[in-house]
């Protein structure tokens, strides 16, 4: 059984019941956010393995019987002595979250959410997405055995995403427009037809599992904190997810400190940045946002409220990257460390160094890059990498060794 917690407006602090199934507050239109009652006491998953369900007294989920689970979370947070010795970093680590069951950090929350959703009885569900949202949700809605519906900006998604998709048997909505518009469309069709559960970051239960990460980075640094965690921002359902993860772990007596949380978002694809920069404490939606990290092509962040609290409360930043960069920072990582994360996840490794650079990260720090997505989905990368060196070798040519001898 969880530990006690209700639902409360993020702007205006008005309770819901933990039954209520809409996704703002119903008297100013604020965020919801699940609120624990958490005090120091005595934590009962000490001897417990790593994993998303680990944490179960901070989930909320009151029957153990709809608990929905392809084994997330226990991602590696591996310690990059290569890449921060190029960077100047003594303690540079990277959470890999593409080692979850559908290559994504989105798992975390959707064994949450979908748990969740059979609790409150739900038969349909839905999302729109860049791809991982629709990839993760189309896998736990099949081992549910709920319906799904997912609604993705036409052309716009990677192809192993669009494959995750298809191969779950999702209904796909192809939309003739960006990320903005699907959510807005999937938004209007949840409205109306309250069968359908709406399963985006704004989903409140949703983000509870994606709070697991700075549970487990907490753990695996044996009681550490970081000083900065730095990670790709979209939606930035994530971002505000593990901010609110170090806050529980804080309130709880366990964490002393909390780190700065560092949001980093494609150059021409930047709200947050941008109001973050020109210290306005709204943003500014951004028109027909462009980057290669299709992840977070994302103009209109509908976490937004959350995310500008994050970095003021943590003392943290928002920053911009270059495609170009973001691809550099792809390959440094895949060939340094062997860890080969797909282009928005890249993104936090291409801030870092953004980072250091403006001194806004110390080469002391113990920083935490959260890497979201694997690389193998998004294959269309291959065209940005050097072509293979082409041999021309035969078995049967009696001089092949020779003559590969001579080139190595
Ligand atoms: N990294 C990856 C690989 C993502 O897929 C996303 C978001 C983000 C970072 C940003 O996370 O939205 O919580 O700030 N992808 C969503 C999707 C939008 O539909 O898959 P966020």
């Amino acid at each position: 059984m969880p530990w006690r917690y209700n639902l409360q407006c993020f702007n205006c602090r008005s309770q819901y019941s933990t039954r209520f199934t809409g996704y703002h507050c119903e008297k100013c239109g604020g965020l919801l956010e699940v609120k624990f009652e958490v005090s120091p006491r005595r934590i009962p998953w000490k001897n417990r393995p790593l994993a998303v369900w680990k944490y179960r007294e901070l989930l909320p989920i009151d029957n153990e019987r709809f608990v929905t689970t392809l084994a997330e979370g226990g991602t590696g947070l591996h310690h990059c002595k290569r890449l921060g010795r190029e960077l100047g970093l003594k303690n540079l680590y990277v959470k890999n979250e593409g080692e979850n069951p559908t290559g994504s950090f989105k798992d975390r929350g959707m064994t949450v959410a979908l748990s969740k959703a059979r609790e409150l009885r739900k038969q349909r569900v839905a999302c729109a997405s860049t791809g991982n949202t629709s990839a993760s949700l189309a896998a736990y809605s099949a081992r549910a055995g709920l319906e799904c519906i997912v609604f993705i900006p036409k052309g716009k998604i990677a192809a192993g995403k669009m494959l995750q998709v298809l191969i779950h048997g999702a209904r796909i909505v192809e939309v003739d427009g960006d990320f903005d518009q699907a959510m807005e469309m999937v938004v209007n069709l949840t409205e109306r037809r309250k069968a359908f559960y709406l399963m985006n970051s704004v989903n409140p239960f949703r983000l509870e599992g994606q709070k697991t990460l700075a549970f487990e980075v907490h753990d695996q640094l044996s009681g550490k904190t970081p000083d900065s965690v730095v990670l790709p921002v979209g939606n930035g359902g994530n971002i505000s997810a593990i901010w609110k993860g170090f806050n529980e772990l804080q309130q709880l007596g366990i964490a002393k400190a909390r780190p700065r949380m560092i949001g980093i978002q494609a150059e021409k694809a930047a709200p947050i940045a941008m109001a973050v920069k020109n210290k306005q404490d709204k943003i500014q939606p951004v028109k027909n946002p462009q980057t290669l990290a299709t992840a977070i092509r994302i103009g209109s962040p509908v976490n937004w409220t959350k995310v500008l609290c994050a970095i003021r409360q943590s003392n943290g930043t928002a920053l911009t990257v270059a495609d170009k960069e973001i691809l550099n920072a792809q390959q440094s990582l895949a060939s340094k460390e062997g860890i080969f994360v797909e282009p928005a996840s890249a993104a936090s490794v291409a801030g870092l160094k953004r980072s250091l650079d403006a001194g806004l990260v110390d080469k002391g720090d113990l920083v935490v890059c959260v890497t979201t997505g694997h690389g193998l989905k998004d294959p269309s990368i291959a065209e940005h990498l050097p072509r293979p060196k082409s041999y021309n070798l035969k078995i049967t040519d009696p001089d092949w060794l020779d003559r590969l001898e001579r080139q190595l």
